[in-house]
């Protein structure tokens, strides 16, 4: 079936991770409680999960139409940073299910979640064990994924073929927080794919750029890229 299956808690989540899930008239009511009231009481009762999980479905198809044709998904070790409620990875995991998936997110919601750059990366907007309920009511099995708390675990050390953040890294905080670690999970194949407000930094960065696709009506203005091959 086309759609996820949410709980009211992750509806909560997946709507402060994606705002483009709320409508116009959701937006206007978010102006007109404040981002507290609305994050923490609005969006838990007041949504349809129905709804929600067959729009974030559908949200994830379009990601995955952008990416789909740079990128062979199939049998790859995969890493996911900031990967959110794992829609995206769930929806590739329906089409290619022989994938295993490291997920590095944070086990925390902000209190004001405020969207801009975020110089100390310390906003977030997970829950990690409801993260795991999600993979697991959305076909992926416990022996495909792991999951790391960014604050407080070591994280995985392997060869990844392919690390992906949508919307996170380098779009709400530095890259260079995730550099020296991607530098030893990463070979001169791993493709890494990101969201980024200053693309033209990254010529320095990697000998190989791709740009997939230009984010005009996002927050910030942004570029999603593709890099291999880190310089030196
Ligand atoms: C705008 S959401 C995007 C979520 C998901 N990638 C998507 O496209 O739906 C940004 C995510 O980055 C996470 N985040 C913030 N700082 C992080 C860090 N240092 N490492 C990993 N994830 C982080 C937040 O908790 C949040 O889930």
């Amino acid at each position: 079936m086309n759609t996820f299956h949410l709980n009211r808690e992750m509806v909560r989540l997946v709507i402060l991770q994606r705002i483009e899930l709320l409508s116009l008239f959701t937006k206007k009511i978010r102006k007109l409680f404040g981002r507290y009231i609305f994050g923490n009481i609005i969006a838990k009762y007041f949504f349809n999960s129905g709804e929600i999980g067959k729009k974030y479905f559908y949200i994830m198809e379009e990601e995955f139409n952008t990416i789909k044709d740079h990128v062979n998904f199939d049998n790859k070790k995969i890493l996911a940073i900031g990967g959110g409620m794992g829609g995206f990875e769930s929806f590739l995991n329906k089409k290619f299910n022989n994938n295993f998936y490291s997920f590095v997110e944070k086990n925390f919601i902000s209190k004001k979640v405020k969207y801009g750059w975020d110089n100390e990366n310390k906003e977030a907007y997970n829950n990690l064990d409801l993260l795991k309920i999600f993979l697991l009511n959305n076909e992926m099995k416990e022996s495909q994924f792991e999951i790391f708390d960014y604050d407080k675990d070591n994280l995985p050390i392997k060869n990844f073929d392919l690390i992906i953040s949508l919307f996170s890294l380098d779009y709400h905080y530095d890259f260079n927080i995730y550099i020296e670690y991607f530098k030893k999970v990463s070979t001169k194949e791993t493709k890494i794919i990101f969201d980024t407000i200053r693309p033209d930094h990254y010529l320095k960065v990697f000998k190989n750029i791709k740009i997939l696709k230009n984010n005009e009506n996002t927050i910030h203005k942004s570029k999603r890229i593709m890099c291999s091959e880190f310089i030196k």
